[in-house]
């Protein structure tokens, strides 16, 4: 059988591009002014690297080779959830007052089982790692409870690895979407993830190793989290003193999303609490 660590760039981003592909629906309706100013930037952005760097015809011709190999390799996903999306995200919520957010990345997978508190993620039987209880409240931001929001959160496992973009793993594997309860609390059982590692031995592999940069990410939580007649928010949630945290290399860590979770009183695994606070509808 295949497991887990058999699991290949190729593999995972073929899913990633695959997933975006179902996933995303985006309003084509940027006017043709705005797709100019847009193009003019970047393509200036890259012809003004190369004056100002002297780019050579051989690392011009290495570069169009590796922008080809991201496509076969299907790694367009993550490389712009790693390098760019931290952006689109600042942009984004530049102007909300709750939770901050962070990105979504390649491997969100929507309409998880659904799951009533107090939750437990799917997981194996002998699902390696340290239990986690992850609680809090959903309120908005005028401090009031948000009854049956939706928690929805995803996340690597022990070996920092995402169901459904790794061999060998359950589909929902550490995936759910919890319904917090009239009082807008959730309590989640789940397992402490492990750091992340971009894959090695594809384009962005090869670019990193190239570069001599580094291709982790700290461990870390997905989710989303949503209520009637608010705004949506997708952020991330890390661990205090955790690997990597102050180098994320997708740079998507901020201080208020880190946790210090705290040895539960039956020595059961850690508990943490953090409560979402969401932004109102516009
Ligand atoms: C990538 C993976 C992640 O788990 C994440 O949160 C962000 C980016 C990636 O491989 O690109
Ligand atoms: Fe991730």
């Amino acid at each position: 059988m295949t497991t887990e660590t058999e699991a290949t760039a190729a593999a995972s981003g073929a899913g990633a591009t695959a997933r975006f592909r179902e996933n995303k629906q985006f309003a084509a309706n940027t006017s043709q002014e705005r797709v100019s100013t847009l193009a003019n930037r970047v393509i200036k952005a890259i012809n003004d690297t190369v004056l100002d760097e002297k780019v050579t015809y051989d690392e011009y011709n290495a570069f169009k080779a590796w922008l080809i190999r991201v496509g076969e390799d299907g790694e367009w996903p993550l490389f712009l959830d790693v390098w760019v999306e931290h952006s689109i995200v600042e942009v984004a919520e530049a102007n909300r007052h709750g939770s901050k957010g962070a990105i979504e990345g390649p491997y969100y997978i929507p309409n998880a089982p659904v799951l009533n508190n107090p939750a437990t993620l799917p997981m194996r039987e002998d699902e390696p790692g340290t239990p986690l209880l992850f609680q809090g409240q959903v309120r908005n931001v005028a401090g009031e409870p948000l009854a049956g929001a939706l928690i929805e959160l995803w996340h690597a496992d022990d070996a920092g690895f995402y169901s459904q973009f790794a061999p060998g793993l359950p589909e929902w594997n550490l995936r759910g979407s919890i319904i917090a309860d009239e009082q807008g609390n959730f309590q989640i059982n789940t397992m402490q993830p492990a750091p992340y590692q971009i894959p090695t031995d594809g384009a962005c592999g090869a670019l990193i190793a190239a570069a001599g940069w580094h291709a982790w990410r700290p461990a870390h939580l997905h989710f989303k989290v949503s209520a009637a007649e608010h705004q949506l928010i997708t952020t991330q949630l890390y661990f205090e003193g955790g690997e990597h945290v102050s180098d994320d290399i997708a740079s998507a860590v901020k201080p208020e999303l880190v946790l210090a979770p705290t040895e539960r009183a039956d020595r059961q695994g850690r508990e943490v609490t953090y409560d979402f606070i969401l932004d109102p509808q516009d």
